[in-house]
């Protein structure tokens, strides 16, 4: 079942206009939400950010959060699994083509479900191959756009290169990865890159820095630049489907020794710790 601009429908009913606008412009925002347990994990912070994203893109948002809620748990109840990952979007809507905003315009909002395929342990206890590239998108990475076309091309290169991931350099500065932020581990700290117009704000990210602090782990919060992200010890790819993954190999070299560092042990245990704290609580925050 999936929820379509107001009604609920199985996903063969759903059709939208070709010219909608998210078709024609890629004029919308998205937001991933994993479901844990049948609990969306970090809701409010991922309506906060999808406000922001609205904001940005100058959207009017069209429900209130517990009108979000609403609709989001009718889905996670109208599909099967424990476990999902719920995909939410919303676009400017249908209109005759042409670039600037319409006067009047009703958006499309559409929610769905899928299956929340976590990486397999093995992958988890080997690592990842990771490739670098030039970050080329634009400089609003921080709205979770539709129009993900630069990210599309990016992760397709780490395809192509047999690998799992891109980690994006600009002006010789890391920014994050072409679905995913990106932690380096250097002499015991936890480095991350600030929050800008360069990456999105990551809801894993935020996670992942809570825990580190919780566990006394150092963390510092700054620019990473590329011979830092070469010669680090650890490297670590976050996102909401991927939850944290230690990279271990990069543009073919070994990151550290070649295998999931020992903070990577720490802050993983950390997160299915407190994946199972919230889920029995209830409070999945
Ligand atoms: C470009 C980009 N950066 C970072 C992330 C990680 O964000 P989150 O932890 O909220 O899933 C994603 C998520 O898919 C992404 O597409």
């Amino acid at each position: 079942m999936i929820f379509l601009s107001g009604r609920f429908m199985p996903l063969e009913d759903a059709t939208i206009s070709v010219l909608d606008r998210g078709f024609i412009f890629g004029d919308g925002v998205y937001e991933m939400i994993p479901v844990y347990s049948r609990h969306p994990f970090r809701l409010r912070e991922h309506l906060a950010r999808l406000q922001n994203s609205l904001d940005a893109i100058r959207l009017v948002n069209p429900y209130s959060l517990d009108e979000w809620a609403r609709i989001i748990n009718q889905i996670i109840a109208g599909n099967t699994g424990e476990d999902q990952s719920i995909y939410l979007q919303i676009t400017r809507g249908p209109a005759k083509r042409d670039h600037a905003f319409p006067p009047r315009i009703t958006p499309t909002i559409f929610v769905m479900s899928a299956p929340l395929t976590l990486p397999p342990a093995v992958t988890r206890e080997r690592g990842v191959v990771a490739v670098t590239a030039r970050d080329n998108r634009w400089l609003r990475c921080d709205i979770k756009s539709v129009s993900l076309l630069p990210n599309v091309l990016l992760r397709q290169a780490a395809v192509d290169a047999g690998a799992a991931e891109t980690v994006l350099l600009r002006d010789g500065l890391l920014t994050e990865g072409a679905a995913s932020n990106i932690f380096v581990i250097r002499h015991g700290v936890l480095l991350a890159p600030p929050k800008s117009h360069l990456m999105l704000p990551g809801i894993t990210y935020d996670v992942v820095l809570e825990l580190a602090a919780a566990a006394g782990i150092p963390s510092d919060i700054r620019q990473i630049s590329e011979a830092e992200v070469r010669d680090a010890d650890e490297l670590w790819l976050t996102s909401s489907t991927k939850e944290i993954l230690p990279i271990t190999t990069l543009d073919e070299q070994p990151v550290g020794d070649g295998r999931p560092g020992p903070l990577y042990q720490r802050i993983a245990q950390c997160y299915q710790e407190y994946k199972t704290e919230v889920m029995r609580s209830g409070i999945v925050q």
